[in-house]
């Protein structure tokens, strides 16, 4: 059997493809089946003069997403989708599909959505699992490559990471409740201890309230940490992180971006160094915009796409108020009213796709923001060891897997970016 992405190394060859029909047509003595083998899409002609009656008889038969066999020789063939043809000699079916529901026609996104498991047979759906799958390639190629290593944290949790309102819960046997984890970082800064340098990458949950174009309730996210790394390490890694992801994507996407009509040159002005700015100077962009913004308040989509807008590279937003951050997160020491915290926002207005920080190292301090978040601290002593044996400073940051799909294809809606989302509203197929 030959793969269809592998047809121009057979040209003038005889191979056999198995596939499923994608579309087909057909005018007299000739019918066009355009088969999909899921490595791409080919035109097979069945010329009635080059098959038996019986095999030409079958070409009708043929449903949309029927699983069909077809042998015959292969040639080169500009005009036609994915370059190379074949001249069918002989047909065989494996399984016929009828009325398949999802037609070349529109249709909306929740028919779609509903239809999920075979929505991502599409063209488009298809192009995008590619350039995922690239990503997540790309995230583990870059660690892996720098003396990271992997580090697998928990997904069942005693505690929040990320702040109390977004907890999913579950009983947990007779030690009470248990949460579904918000992020592997605490258990990421346990690893950077042991191993200098780790990387988590994995599902994390937020039960997210917001119905908004970029929350899923269950994300991917990838969570470098490194021990003896400050806030300025921290966003030297992630401008490197990122330009090299992007430059992945271009080396051995076009083709997939190309189906989605991707802009090509706005990725390629992605490059280091990126813009860093601070939170206050953020603030007085938006100002300079005509947004009425109060200093000292979290930064909203709206407001991240009026800042990202001045910028052709993702921009590193640092120094956020520590009032609108987490627990964990170390004070500037030139002004405790600040967080060393950096959020990368990205371009074309698709918003935060990294937050990161410096971590609070000092056992006093943390001690005492935990109990000013009135966090348990019971279920942080072991988070508190990491401060008493061997403190060292240390920063990392979270990627959001799926913003960064949407940003990188062009995407709207987060929900493409996954095989099967996991929103406030949906929960099936
Ligand atoms: O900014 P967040 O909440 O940061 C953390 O969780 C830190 N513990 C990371 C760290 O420092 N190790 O989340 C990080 C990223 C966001 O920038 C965003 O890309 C993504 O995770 N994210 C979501 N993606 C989809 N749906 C959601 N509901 C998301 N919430 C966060
Ligand atoms: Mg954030």
């Amino acid at each position: 059997m030959t793969f269809i992405k592998d047809l121009s190394q057979h040209v003038g060859e005889e191979v056999t493809l198995k596939g499923w029909l994608y579309n087909k047509r057909s005018s007299g003595k000739v019918k066009f089946l355009i088969m999909r083998d899921g490595t791409g899409l080919a035109q097979c002609i069945v010329f009635k003069g080059n098959v038996t009656e019986e095999v030409f008889s079958l070409a009708d038969t043929l449903g949309q997403e029927s699983t069909f066999e077809v042998t015959g020789k292969v040639k080169e063939e500009s005009r036609s989708v994915g370059g190379y043809e074949l001249d069918a000699i002989d047909l065989k079916v494996i399984s016929i599909a009828h009325e398949y529901p999802i037609t070349p026609k529109e249709h909306g996104p929740e028919f779609l959505m509903d239809h999920r498991h075979l929505w991502i047979r599409s063209q488009k759906q298809w192009a995008i699992l590619r350039i995922r799958h690239r990503i997540a390639k790309a995230i583990r190629d870059f660690f892996d490559e720098r003396d990271f290593t992997l580090f697998d944290p928990p997904i069942i949790t005693p505690n929040a990471v990320e702040g109390t309102s977004t907890l999913f819960e579950t009983e947990y046997f007779d030690l009470g409740s248990a949460y579904l984890t918000q992020s592997g970082q605490l258990y990421a800064e346990a690893g950077a201890m042991a191993l200098n340098r780790v990387y988590t990458f994995g599902p994390t949950f937020r039960a997210e309230k917001s119905k908004t174009r970029r929350h899923l309730t269950e994300f991917w996210m990838v969570e470098p940490e490194v021990a003896f790394f400050d806030l300025n390490d921290d966003m030297n890694l992630a401008e490197e992180f990122l330009e090299y992801i992007v430059q992945m994507v271009l080396k051995d996407r076009v083709h997939e971006l190309q189906i989605l009509d991707r802009d090509i040159s706005k990725l390629e002005k992605v490059k280091r160094p990126f813009p860093r700015i601070s939170y206050t100077e953020a603030v007085d962009i938006l100002h300079k915009n005509g947004v009425e913004f109060e200093w000292g308040g979290d930064l909203g989509a709206p407001d991240e796409t009026i800042i990202s807008n001045q910028f052709d590279s993702p921009v590193m937003v640092h120094r956020y108020p520590a009032e609108v951050k987490a627990f964990y997160m170390k004070r500037d020491p030139e002004d405790e009213k600040l967080a060393l915290a950096v959020d990368v926002l990205a371009p074309e207005g698709y918003g935060e796709i990294i937050g990161g920080s410096q971590r609070e190292d000092n056992l006093d301090i943390l001690l005492e923001r935990i109990q000013e978040h009135k966090l348990p601290q019971k279920y942080f002593e072991w988070y508190l060891d990491l401060r008493r044996f061997g403190s060292v400073p240390h920063a990392g940051f979270g990627l959001g897997l799926e913003r960064t799909v949407a940003w990188i294809c062009g995407l709207d809606h987060v929900r493409e970016t996954i095989p099967f989302a996991r929103m406030i509203y949906r929960n099936t197929p």
